[in-house]
């Protein structure tokens, strides 16, 4: 059943280029430029009239909120806010009769998630689900979706449904984006091709496979790890130090790179591991300059780079890359190396990787 993988996680992560597909399937056609969701058809006047987005999510969930904050905004310009679902729902948060609210749930059993959405629809707002359980509580609370489609996932810490959420958000920006006006026909054509490729582009990644098992094997009795990334990425370097902490128990943080120097400098040293997601984006400049300044302290680099970077190799102590796409399609990729990471760190460490202790596949209790 584990499709002769040694862990679900591991199979689960080797899925993805099959995982990301099938969230895009019967949606996404770059050919005749078409994408259509069918769960946003009577809801997309709704959503691109909306004054404003609110994102609910927990976990590894919120972590794909916060990229699709960055993809909506940008595209659509549209506000967008992501909430942890637990602080929302005790907040006695403002909510409209025109506010758009996304929900999102692997499980679709998350209380606290669950106790959002029911306190956003008390108060008028739409509610749109993004589930990957089919028929889950969170599906069918919600006035309308669109489902994951990333298969079962079996292995506690998410990684093929992160994908999947992030493709299928990003996937409605683009819908609005077009709707609303907000993108030239020809980057609306440039996303829908761009997310084809995809698919094939996370197979390429999974060959670094080899690679980031050998960095994991270096890195397996740190004690620490920090997660560095700017702007898109940044909610990647929350996601992978997430994912490091669930299965291998090391301590990890992700941070936006530029606030490092408002305080985690101060941990850095010789014995400091620091992952830069740092691929060709707008702002590639600048995280150069922050690895420049891990460097200056002998913090030891590892960077996800953009495939062909003949600079960050020079600087750092080791590099993955993964390849070009467009800006907004970047955390697709650049989180996959990262679970890989966690995933060989774990099993290095000997930890029971599908089942981390204290952990539930499904969080029913708040
Ligand atoms: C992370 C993880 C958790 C879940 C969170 C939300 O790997 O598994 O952080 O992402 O409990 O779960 P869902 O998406 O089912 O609402």
């Amino acid at each position: 059943e584990k499709g002769g993988y040694d862990h679900f996680m591991l199979k689960e992560i080797f899925e993805q280029p099959r995982s990301i597909a099938d969230s895009m399937r019967g949606r996404v056609n770059s050919q005749e430029e078409i994408l259509q969701l069918g769960g946003l058809r009577d809801y997309m006047d709704k959503l691109a009239l909306a004054k404003r987005i609110i994102i609910v999510g927990c976990g590894t969930s919120w972590h794909a909120g916060l990229v699709a904050e960055y993809v909506f905004e940008e595209l659509a310009r549209i506000p967008v806010e992501v909430e942890y679902a637990s602080e929302f729902r005790y907040r006695n948060p403002i909510i409209h009769a025109d506010d758009f609210v996304i929900a999102i749930s692997q499980s679709g059993e998350t209380a606290d998630t669950l106790a959002a959405i029911q306190l956003a629809k008390s108060k008028g707002a739409t509610i749109f689900g993004v589930c990957n359980v089919v028929g889950s509580s969170i599906a069918r609370e919600t006035h309308a979706g669109a489902y994951t489609h990333a298969g079962p996932e079996i292995g506690v810490a998410s990684t093929k449904a992160f994908t999947a959420q992030v493709t299928v958000l990003t996937q409605m920006a683009v819908a609005m984006a077009h709707k609303r006006g907000t993108i030239t026909e020809e980057l609306y054509r440039q996303l829908l091709l761009d997310l084809s490729a995809i698919p094939q582009k996370v197979e390429q990644v999974l060959k670094a496979a080899d690679r980031i098992k050998e960095i994991a094997y270096i890195f397996t009795y740190a004690r620490n790890f920090i997660y560095l990334g700017r702007g898109l990425n940044f909610p990647v370097a929350l996601e992978g130090a997430l994912k490091l902490k669930e299965i291998s128990y090391i301590h990890a943080e992700g941070y936006p790179a530029a606030e490092m120097k408002h305080g985690p400098i101060a941990l850095i040293d010789e014995d400091m591991p620091v992952v830069f997601i740092a691929t060709k984006d707008s702002s590639y400049e600048k995280i150069v300059s922050n690895i420049q300044e891990v460097k200056a302290r002998k913090g030891r680099v590892i960077a996800i780079v953009t495939e062909g970077d003949t600079l960050i190799p020079g600087m750092v102590d080791f590099v993955i890359e993964v390849p070009e796409t467009h800006e907004v399609l970047i955390p697709l990729l650049s989180s996959i190396p990262l679970q890989l990471l966690s995933y060989y760190i774990a099993v290095m460490r000997g930890r029971n990787v599908d089942q981390p202790r204290n952990l539930a596949k499904s969080v029913t209790v708040e």
